[in-house]
């Protein structure tokens, strides 16, 4: 098991994959924020099959906290990290420190509208701008043929799928399917900060995902009554708080309210003191 070479600046990750550039080699880019656990895993593999190098980058991005306690409470370990990555035959892990990806106070920041209207945007102000003007520098940095995102993240990944399509931004948007536990709780690095009573109740998010399903899947079409089945699985956890669950359309990521093309039901609940987030797609 080869260890992936840690890279800490801009200039050095550029030097290293100048050669692989002009040698024709196929460049992967997973871009995560660390704590990395089987579903940052799903990204990897995938990116190790496609590519001849795979790049994962490792950078909790301060500009994407909506709340500074959120950030200071992230998980953070480096050194299993790259251990993951190691097993799973990673090239290079760029990891840099803050001051190399801010050095001073950013004037420019990439924004995309109308597609963080709703869901995740309205609750996290300036979430998805800090997101996609963290992946914009990212792929100018590493410039990959391919990069990979988790549909667990679904309006983060229709977002950079538009930012990309809007700006002319060479490279391939791959998107990978949700890893779950084996209670359906979609794994996310911030289930580490969930009580034990918190971790059971957690899998009620799934559940009402799949309330959401059944319905659509018997026929219900008014995006209320899908709301609803999936609300009252909800209702019977006290230790989830709801902060929205919405039928959208799966490319758009606007509010339906009658089903009538590919949808995304998606939640943002709080258990204990951590948001979780989770989604489902669904095709007529
Ligand atoms: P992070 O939360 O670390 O996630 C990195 C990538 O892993 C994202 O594309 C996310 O959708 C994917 N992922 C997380 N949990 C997953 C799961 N259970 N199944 C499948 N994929 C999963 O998302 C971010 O970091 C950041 O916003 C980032 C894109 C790195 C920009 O800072």
């Amino acid at each position: 098991m080869r260890r992936p070479e840690l890279i800490r600046t801009i200039a050095e990750l550029r030097a290293r994959l100048a050669p692989h550039r002009r040698a024709g080699s196929i460049i992967g880019l997973t871009p995560t924020m660390g704590a990395l656990h089987a579903g940052h895993g799903r990204l990897i593999e995938q990116a190790r099959r496609d590519c001849d190098i795979v790049v994962v980058s490792i950078f909790v991005n301060p500009i994407q906290f909506n709340q500074a306690a959120d950030y200071q409470r992230y998980p953070r370990d480096l050194d299993a990290d790259l251990e993951f990555c190691a097993a799973r035959g990673v090239d290079y892990v760029f990891a840099p420190p803050e001051e190399e990806m801010y050095p001073a106070p950013l004037d420019t920041c990439v924004e995309v509208a109308r597609l963080t209207d709703h869901l995740c945007g309205p609750h996290r102000p300036g979430h998805f701008r800090g997101v996609t003007t963290v992946c914009t520098k990212l792929f100018m940095i590493v410039q990959p043929d391919k990069a990979y995102f988790g549909e667990k993240d679904a309006q983060q990944l229709a977002v950079i799928q538009r930012m990309v399509r809007d700006l002319n931004i060479p490279v391939e948007i791959v998107p990978v399917p949700t890893v779950r536990e084996s209670d359906g709780l979609a794994l996310s690095s911030r289930n580490l900060l969930l009580s034990p009573g918190g971790r059971r109740a957690a899998a009620g998010i799934y559940r009402a995902l799949q309330a959401a399903e059944t319905a659509l899947a018997a026929g219900t079409r008014e995006a209320a009554a899908v709301q609803k089945a999936a609300l009252e699985v909800l209702a019977a956890h006290p230790e989830i708080r709801v902060e929205y669950l919405q039928v959208v359309d799966a490319v758009e990521m606007q509010p339906v309210p009658v089903v009538e093309g590919p949808v995304r039901v998606a939640v943002a609940a709080w258990v204990d003191d951590t948001r979780l987030i989770d989604n489902i797609l669904w095709r007529p």
